[in-house]
């Protein structure tokens, strides 16, 4: 790769940042976030490093899942403004170096789309074949996405007279994606955003919006896919797709990598959680050793949380255990008998050192990082919010009442805010601005660190031996350079000697290792021939650049 091809497939090195409007800040002070507020903290996110915005649905809605049930795919939620300001957002953000993506949620509407309206009025309706209908249940029905809350996929609708099938909530009919009608709408729905300037899609629920296995439906993720970038060369897709590796393959296309451009890592982040509940970064190491080879246009998307449950499904039931045993101890921090709804501070006591091993583990992985707002400064939870609305709460910039994000009561907020040791008081953005030694500019430092080394993004991974259980060892590699990363899961510091034989090295020949986060300043030993020692504290992160006699890096 050359360095100028990090603009052309800019994906594979961007810092994604996904926020929902309506928590982020509200500018008219009604108690909801807006697009106007968002703009006001394109800055924030630029300062921070941010290159691409992932905006949660921000459309017309009910508002029954988060705004994941849409009820016009064409608007703004009035709540937050209009088309205007969402276009004088997009704008902007470009202004500041950053692209933005939106969230494309067409497996389901909502049941108060116009589509379904029509559709469950009259049989002869132009929008019944819009969903899928049946006379009975079959016998064998699928588990329901929310198996405590929806008995199957199938329920009843008294004006239609017949069942509809609902992959998630009953309010959420599934659309019958198989139907070229439908297909053109949704075709027309990606070419409205394209064409407002957006740079891509946040694919929403892949494996259920394509569910059979008849192999045309892959066609149909192609022709999207050619389709976003027939109409915007830079266009991408980044789906989520919570299967195991083999499963997922099949979704980034056959053929050369053509469907979607991005998956998220749901495997090696389970396999995150049982390392850091074991305090061992075996799990972690069989996951990335795991990792299925990808096209040259294609990436992971890696993440510590994200707006759902963080779901441990691909764990055993043991494993699962385990983790709900370190991290979520209580029932009521747990949902839909596979997930946690709790955020990363929490759950590791608030230990600065871990958390920052954590995101400096994020950063380092192969892939693109993407951050969920609040991960920049170390947010929690609201345990008294059912649900998957804990981790939803506002933005907190300040230590005012109603953190910074509202001026409005706080029975007027669109979600309560955290609260107690992790109220705004403790923890906003205007403090940590002001702190040299705050997360928000640790995190400001990893994306710096990530954005100057496109071997993260770009190159090939090699495990290298640590000689401890707890510390995971890596290195990325491409014709950028190399830099080694080292992270101890482990709560004592650990003597590293690492053998950097597998990357062909000969640290006798004037080549160099230099610290890049530069926490420790003292040099480390090449202790012996291809071996290099690094001493790593408690929940210790090192990276390491590879300095060659005739490198031109700047360092
Ligand atoms: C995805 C979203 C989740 C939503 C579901 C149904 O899993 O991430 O928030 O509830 O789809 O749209």
């Amino acid at each position: 790769m050359r360095v100028t091809d990090t603009s052309d497939l800019w994906w594979k090195t961007a810092v994604f940042y996904n926020l929902d409007v309506e928590t982020y800040l509200d500018w008219n002070d009604d108690g909801v976030g807006d697009l106007e507020g968002l703009a006001h903290r394109l800055d924030h996110l630029a300062e921070l490093g941010v290159t691409c915005l992932w905006l949660a649905p921000f459309y017309p809605s009910p508002q029954r899942d988060n705004g994941y049930d849409i009820s016009d795919y064409y608007g703004v939620d009035p709540r937050y403004g209009h088309l205007g300001d969402f276009v004088e957002v997009v704008r902007t953000a470009r202004d500041r170096g950053m692209r933005v993506i939106v969230d494309l949620v067409v497996n389901h509407t909502s049941d108060q789309h116009p589509w379904f309206r029509a559709a469950r009025s009259s049989p002869d309706s132009r929008f019944r074949e819009f969903y899928q209908w049946r006379d009975d249940v079959p016998a064998d029905q699928p588990a329901n996405m929310f198996p405590d809350v929806e008995d199957g996929v199938w329920s009843y609708d008294d004006e239609a007279g017949q069942y509809y099938r609902h992959s998630f909530y009953s309010h959420q009919p599934d659309l019958a994606t198989d139907r070229q009608a439908v297909r053109d709408e949704i075709a027309k729905v990606i070419g409205f955003w394209l064409q407002l300037g957006i740079d891509g899609f946040r694919v929403d629920a892949v494996p259920h919006l394509i569910a059979t296995d008849d192999g045309a439906e892959h066609e149909f993720l192609q022709a999207l896919r050619g389709y976003v970038s027939r109409r915007s060369g830079g266009g991408m897709m980044l789906g989520e797709v919570n299967l195991p590796y083999d499963e997922m393959v099949p979704f980034f296309g056959a053929d050369d990598g053509d469907e979607l451009t991005m998956q998220f890592d749901f495997v090696a982040n389970q396999a995150l959680y049982l390392a850091l509940a074991r305090q061992d970064a075996g799990p972690l190491r069989a996951a990335l050793a795991a990792r299925p080879a990808l096209a040259r246009g294609n990436q992971w998307g890696n993440f510590v949380r994200n707006h759902d449950e963080l779901t441990l499904d691909q764990l055993s039931d043991d494993e699962r255990d385990e983790v709900f045993e370190a991290f979520a101890p209580l029932e009521s921090q747990r949902i839909h008998g596979r997930g946690i709804v709790r955020r990363l501070p929490p759950m590791l006591d608030g230990d600065p050192r871990r958390i920052r091993m954590v995101y400096s583990l994020m950063f380092s992985t192969p892939g693109a990082p993407v951050l969920f707002y609040g991960e920049e400064i170390g947010m929690g939870e609201n345990p008294a919010v059912r649900g998957r609305g804990a981790v939803r709460t506002p933005m907190q910039w300040t230590d005012e009442a109603g953190g910074g994000f509202s001026r409005a009561p706080a029975d007027d907020l669109t979600a309560p805010l955290a609260v107690e040791g992790w109220a705004p008081e403790h923890v906003n953005v205007s403090r940590q601005r002001h702190e040299t030694d705050s997360l928000l500019r640790f995190v400001q430092g990893l994306a710096r660190h990530y954005r100057a080394s496109p071997e993260i993004g770009w190159g090939e991974l090699t495990l290298l031996e640590s000689g401890h259980d707890c510390v995971l060892a890596h290195a990325v590699s491409s014709s950028t350079g190399t830099l080694v990363a080292v992270h101890n899961f482990a709560p004592d510091g650990r003597s590293v000697d690492l053998d950097l034989a597998p990357l062909g090295l000969d640290l006798g020949d004037g080549v160099r290792l230099t610290d890049l986060l530069g926490e420790r300043t003292s040099p480390d030993e090449a202790s012996a021939a291809g071996r290099h020692r690094v001493e790593l504290e408690g929940y210790g992160h090192r990276w390491l650049r590879v300095l060659r006699p005739d490198e031109k890096r700047l360092v």
